[in-house]
Protein backbone atom coordinates (compact mmCIF):
# COMPACT_ATOMS: atom_id res chain seq x y z
CA UNK A 1 0.00 0.00 0.00
CA UNK A 2 1.42 3.20 -1.10
CA UNK A 3 2.21 6.14 2.03
CA UNK A 4 -0.58 8.81 2.18
CA UNK A 5 1.04 12.33 3.39
CA UNK A 6 -1.94 15.21 3.63
CA UNK A 7 -0.65 18.35 3.49
CA UNK A 8 -2.76 20.94 4.90
CA UNK A 9 -1.31 23.48 2.42
CA UNK A 10 0.78 23.62 -1.39
CA UNK A 11 3.56 25.61 0.44
CA UNK A 12 3.73 22.62 3.28
CA UNK A 13 3.61 19.84 0.68
CA UNK A 14 6.23 21.40 -1.22
CA UNK A 15 8.67 21.83 1.66
CA UNK A 16 7.91 18.64 2.74
CA UNK A 17 8.85 16.78 -0.22
CA UNK A 18 12.17 18.91 -0.72
CA UNK A 19 13.00 17.21 2.68
CA UNK A 20 11.67 13.69 1.32
CA UNK A 21 13.87 14.81 -1.79
CA UNK A 22 17.33 15.46 0.11
CA UNK A 23 16.64 12.73 2.20
CA UNK A 24 16.98 10.32 -0.59
CA UNK A 25 19.66 11.98 -2.58
CA UNK A 26 21.91 12.07 0.57
CA UNK A 27 20.78 8.17 1.24
CA UNK A 28 21.73 7.09 -2.56
CA UNK A 29 25.04 9.04 -2.58
CA UNK A 30 26.14 8.04 0.85
CA UNK A 31 25.52 4.10 -0.13
CA UNK A 32 26.32 4.10 -4.00
CA UNK A 33 27.98 7.13 -4.63
CA UNK A 34 25.16 8.58 -7.05
CA UNK A 35 21.27 9.29 -7.23
CA UNK A 36 19.20 9.68 -10.28
CA UNK A 37 15.97 11.37 -10.23
CA UNK A 38 13.43 11.89 -12.65
CA UNK A 39 11.48 15.49 -12.53
CA UNK A 40 7.63 15.61 -12.94
CA UNK A 41 6.39 17.99 -15.59
CA UNK A 42 2.87 20.53 -15.69
CA UNK A 43 2.69 23.06 -12.83
CA UNK A 44 2.63 21.31 -9.39
CA UNK A 45 6.06 20.43 -9.01
CA UNK A 46 7.70 24.34 -9.59
CA UNK A 47 7.28 25.10 -6.34
CA UNK A 48 8.96 22.11 -4.97
CA UNK A 49 11.62 22.95 -7.42
CA UNK A 50 12.19 26.24 -5.96
CA UNK A 51 12.89 24.76 -2.73
CA UNK A 52 15.58 22.74 -3.66
CA UNK A 53 17.36 25.59 -5.35
CA UNK A 54 17.20 27.36 -1.89
CA UNK A 55 19.25 27.18 0.95
CA UNK A 56 19.03 25.18 3.22
CA UNK A 57 18.24 22.38 0.74
CA UNK A 58 20.40 23.28 -2.12
CA UNK A 59 23.35 22.93 0.40
CA UNK A 60 22.50 19.87 1.58
CA UNK A 61 22.61 17.75 -2.12
CA UNK A 62 25.93 17.36 -3.57
CA UNK A 63 24.62 18.11 -7.40
CA UNK A 64 28.02 16.38 -9.10
CA UNK A 65 27.15 13.14 -7.65
CA UNK A 66 22.80 13.77 -9.35
CA UNK A 67 21.62 12.73 -12.44
CA UNK A 68 18.56 14.54 -13.50
CA UNK A 69 15.77 12.40 -16.40
CA UNK A 70 12.31 13.22 -16.87
CA UNK A 71 9.53 11.16 -16.58
CA UNK A 72 7.94 12.67 -19.24
CA UNK A 73 8.12 15.82 -21.77
CA UNK A 74 5.98 17.33 -24.64
CA UNK A 75 7.31 17.32 -28.49
CA UNK A 76 8.49 20.86 -28.65
CA UNK A 77 11.48 22.53 -28.56
CA UNK A 78 13.46 22.67 -24.94
CA UNK A 79 13.16 26.56 -25.15
CA UNK A 80 9.15 26.19 -25.79
CA UNK A 81 6.49 27.33 -22.54
CA UNK A 82 5.10 24.05 -22.53
CA UNK A 83 8.46 22.54 -22.02
CA UNK A 84 8.95 20.40 -18.88
CA UNK A 85 12.67 20.65 -19.20
CA UNK A 86 12.26 24.66 -19.39
CA UNK A 87 10.25 24.63 -15.83
CA UNK A 88 12.77 22.20 -14.53
CA UNK A 89 15.96 25.06 -15.65
CA UNK A 90 14.09 27.92 -14.39
CA UNK A 91 12.67 26.84 -11.38
CA UNK A 92 16.13 24.81 -10.10
CA UNK A 93 18.69 23.87 -13.08
CA UNK A 94 20.20 27.33 -13.50
CA UNK A 95 20.22 27.71 -9.89
CA UNK A 96 22.47 24.59 -8.90
CA UNK A 97 26.05 23.71 -9.43
CA UNK A 98 24.94 20.11 -11.07
CA UNK A 99 27.24 19.57 -14.40
CA UNK A 100 25.62 20.26 -17.67
CA UNK A 101 26.72 16.21 -18.73
CA UNK A 102 24.30 15.22 -15.82
CA UNK A 103 21.19 16.90 -16.97
CA UNK A 104 19.32 14.61 -19.13
CA UNK A 105 16.43 15.76 -21.38
CA UNK A 106 14.18 14.32 -23.28
CA UNK A 107 14.67 15.95 -26.96
CA UNK A 108 11.10 16.86 -27.40
CA UNK A 109 12.03 19.01 -30.72
CA UNK A 110 13.07 16.09 -32.38
CA UNK A 111 10.62 15.85 -36.06
CA UNK A 112 10.71 11.57 -35.29
CA UNK A 113 8.67 11.32 -31.28
CA UNK A 114 9.80 7.72 -31.87
CA UNK A 115 13.12 8.36 -32.90
CA UNK A 116 13.23 10.58 -29.57
CA UNK A 117 11.96 7.93 -27.27
CA UNK A 118 14.25 5.68 -28.76
CA UNK A 119 17.32 7.76 -27.81
CA UNK A 120 16.05 8.87 -24.15
CA UNK A 121 15.89 4.81 -23.74
CA UNK A 122 19.35 4.52 -24.93
CA UNK A 123 20.80 6.89 -22.69
CA UNK A 124 19.07 6.06 -19.36
CA UNK A 125 20.73 2.45 -20.06
CA UNK A 126 24.07 4.66 -20.86
CA UNK A 127 23.69 6.62 -18.07
CA UNK A 128 22.77 4.02 -15.36
CA UNK A 129 24.83 1.52 -17.11
CA UNK A 130 22.52 -0.92 -17.42
CA UNK A 131 22.58 -3.80 -19.67
CA UNK A 132 19.75 -3.74 -22.73
CA UNK A 133 18.28 -6.91 -21.17
CA UNK A 134 17.87 -5.37 -17.50
CA UNK A 135 15.39 -2.40 -16.44
CA UNK A 136 17.49 0.44 -15.32
CA UNK A 137 16.75 1.37 -11.93
CA UNK A 138 16.01 4.87 -10.75
CA UNK A 139 16.18 6.09 -7.47
CA UNK A 140 13.45 8.42 -7.53
CA UNK A 141 10.73 9.06 -9.97
CA UNK A 142 8.50 12.38 -9.07
CA UNK A 143 4.97 11.90 -10.93
CA UNK A 144 2.04 14.44 -10.72
CA UNK A 145 -1.69 13.09 -11.12
CA UNK A 146 -4.27 14.74 -14.04
CA UNK A 147 -7.85 14.87 -13.17
CA UNK A 148 -8.57 12.56 -16.05
CA UNK A 149 -5.91 10.14 -13.99
CA UNK A 150 -2.84 10.52 -15.77
CA UNK A 151 0.49 10.52 -14.79
CA UNK A 152 3.99 11.45 -16.47
CA UNK A 153 1.94 10.66 -20.18
CA UNK A 154 0.37 7.71 -19.74
CA UNK A 155 -3.30 9.03 -20.74
CA UNK A 156 -6.43 6.69 -20.06
CA UNK A 157 -6.85 3.68 -22.97
CA UNK A 158 -3.19 4.15 -24.06
CA UNK A 159 -1.05 1.85 -25.86
CA UNK A 160 1.43 3.19 -23.60
CA UNK A 161 0.14 0.86 -20.64
CA UNK A 162 1.03 -2.22 -22.09
CA UNK A 163 4.85 -0.89 -23.46
CA UNK A 164 6.16 -3.85 -21.28
CA UNK A 165 9.11 -4.25 -23.80
CA UNK A 166 9.89 -0.55 -23.66
CA UNK A 167 11.41 2.08 -21.06
CA UNK A 168 10.71 5.10 -23.53
CA UNK A 169 7.90 5.63 -26.11
CA UNK A 170 6.36 8.38 -28.18
CA UNK A 171 2.51 9.29 -27.28
CA UNK A 172 0.44 10.11 -30.41
CA UNK A 173 -2.03 13.87 -30.27
CA UNK A 174 -4.25 10.91 -32.40
CA UNK A 175 -4.90 9.28 -28.86
CA UNK A 176 -7.96 9.12 -27.43
CA UNK A 177 -8.27 11.67 -24.22
CA UNK A 178 -5.01 13.57 -24.86
CA UNK A 179 -5.70 16.39 -22.66
CA UNK A 180 -5.00 19.96 -24.82
CA UNK A 181 -3.49 21.11 -26.18
CA UNK A 182 -3.19 18.51 -28.64
CA UNK A 183 0.85 17.90 -28.52
CA UNK A 184 2.56 14.76 -28.91
CA UNK A 185 4.58 13.52 -26.12
CA UNK A 186 7.30 11.29 -25.00
CA UNK A 187 6.86 9.20 -21.66
CA UNK A 188 8.38 6.89 -19.32
CA UNK A 189 6.35 3.58 -19.29
CA UNK A 190 5.07 1.67 -16.41
CA UNK A 191 8.17 -0.48 -16.66
CA UNK A 192 10.45 2.01 -16.08
CA UNK A 193 8.48 4.03 -13.09
CA UNK A 194 7.90 0.55 -11.36
CA UNK A 195 11.57 -0.51 -10.83
CA UNK A 196 12.71 2.71 -9.82
CA UNK A 197 13.24 2.69 -5.53
CA UNK A 198 10.71 5.13 -4.87
CA UNK A 199 7.90 7.23 -6.30
CA UNK A 200 6.24 10.55 -5.03
CA UNK A 201 3.21 11.75 -6.42
CA UNK A 202 2.33 15.29 -5.88
CA UNK A 203 -1.40 16.03 -6.29
CA UNK A 204 -3.04 19.36 -5.40
CA UNK A 205 -5.93 21.35 -5.57
CA UNK A 206 -10.26 20.27 -5.35
CA UNK A 207 -10.15 19.35 -8.88
CA UNK A 208 -7.87 16.50 -8.90
CA UNK A 209 -10.16 14.46 -5.47
CA UNK A 210 -11.87 12.73 -7.58
CA UNK A 211 -8.70 11.09 -9.40
CA UNK A 212 -7.57 11.11 -6.41
CA UNK A 213 -10.12 9.47 -5.19
CA UNK A 214 -10.60 6.84 -8.09
CA UNK A 215 -7.00 5.71 -8.17
CA UNK A 216 -6.33 5.26 -4.15
CA UNK A 217 -9.63 4.39 -3.33
CA UNK A 218 -11.23 3.09 -6.62
CA UNK A 219 -10.98 -0.65 -8.42
CA UNK A 220 -8.47 -1.62 -9.83
CA UNK A 221 -8.37 -0.52 -13.50
CA UNK A 222 -5.26 1.08 -14.95
CA UNK A 223 -6.27 1.46 -18.00
CA UNK A 224 -9.09 4.18 -16.82
CA UNK A 225 -6.88 5.09 -14.54
CA UNK A 226 -3.12 5.14 -15.28
CA UNK A 227 -1.84 6.18 -12.09
CA UNK A 228 -2.77 3.28 -10.70
CA UNK A 229 0.11 1.49 -13.05
CA UNK A 230 2.67 3.03 -10.93
CA UNK A 231 2.80 0.09 -8.39
CA UNK A 232 6.97 -0.45 -8.12
CA UNK A 233 7.53 -3.84 -7.65
CA UNK A 234 10.12 -3.70 -5.02
CA UNK A 235 9.93 0.40 -4.27
CA UNK A 236 8.22 2.72 -2.22
CA UNK A 237 5.43 5.00 -3.34
CA UNK A 238 4.40 7.96 -1.85
CA UNK A 239 1.35 10.10 -2.14
CA UNK A 240 1.51 13.65 -0.94
CA UNK A 241 -1.05 15.66 -1.41
CA UNK A 242 -2.83 18.74 -0.40
CA UNK A 243 -6.11 19.27 1.67
CA UNK A 244 -8.31 19.71 -0.79
CA UNK A 245 -6.68 16.56 -2.84
CA UNK A 246 -7.38 14.73 -0.43
CA UNK A 247 -10.77 15.56 0.15
CA UNK A 248 -12.53 13.02 -1.02
CA UNK A 249 -10.30 9.99 0.62
CA UNK A 250 -12.15 8.01 3.42
CA UNK A 251 -10.00 7.61 6.71
CA UNK A 252 -7.41 9.48 6.06
CA UNK A 253 -5.17 11.86 8.74
CA UNK A 254 -5.75 14.89 9.56
CA UNK A 255 -3.41 17.44 7.30
CA UNK A 256 0.56 17.75 8.40
CA UNK A 257 1.40 20.98 9.49
CA UNK A 258 5.24 21.50 8.76
CA UNK A 259 6.50 19.38 11.02
CA UNK A 260 9.41 16.33 10.30
CA UNK A 261 9.49 14.32 7.17
C1 LIG B 1 3.03 16.82 -17.80
C2 LIG B 1 3.10 15.94 -16.59
C3 LIG B 1 1.71 15.49 -16.24
C4 LIG B 1 1.31 16.31 -15.02
C5 LIG B 1 -0.17 16.20 -14.75
C6 LIG B 1 -0.56 17.18 -13.64
O1 LIG B 1 3.93 16.73 -18.65
O2 LIG B 1 2.10 17.62 -17.85
O3 LIG B 1 3.97 14.95 -16.67
O4 LIG B 1 1.59 14.13 -15.95
O5 LIG B 1 2.06 15.85 -13.91
O6 LIG B 1 -0.85 16.54 -15.94
O7 LIG B 1 -0.30 18.48 -14.13
P1 LIG B 1 -0.41 19.75 -13.17
O8 LIG B 1 0.69 19.61 -12.15
O9 LIG B 1 -0.18 20.92 -14.08
O10 LIG B 1 -1.79 19.72 -12.56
Amino acid sequence: MPEIVVCADRGTLSERAARRVVTAATTAIGARGGFAIALAGGSTPGPLYRELADAPHRDAIDWSRIHVFWGDERCVPPDHEESNYRMARETLLDAVPIPGRRIHRIHGEEPDPEYAADLYEREIHRTLASPPRETPRLDLVLLGLGSDGHTASLFPESPALEADDRLVVAVKASEPRIQPPVVERITLTPRALNAADETLFLVVGEEKAPAVRAVLEGPREPRRWPAQAVRPEAGRTTWMLDAAAASELSGIPGPVRGGTT
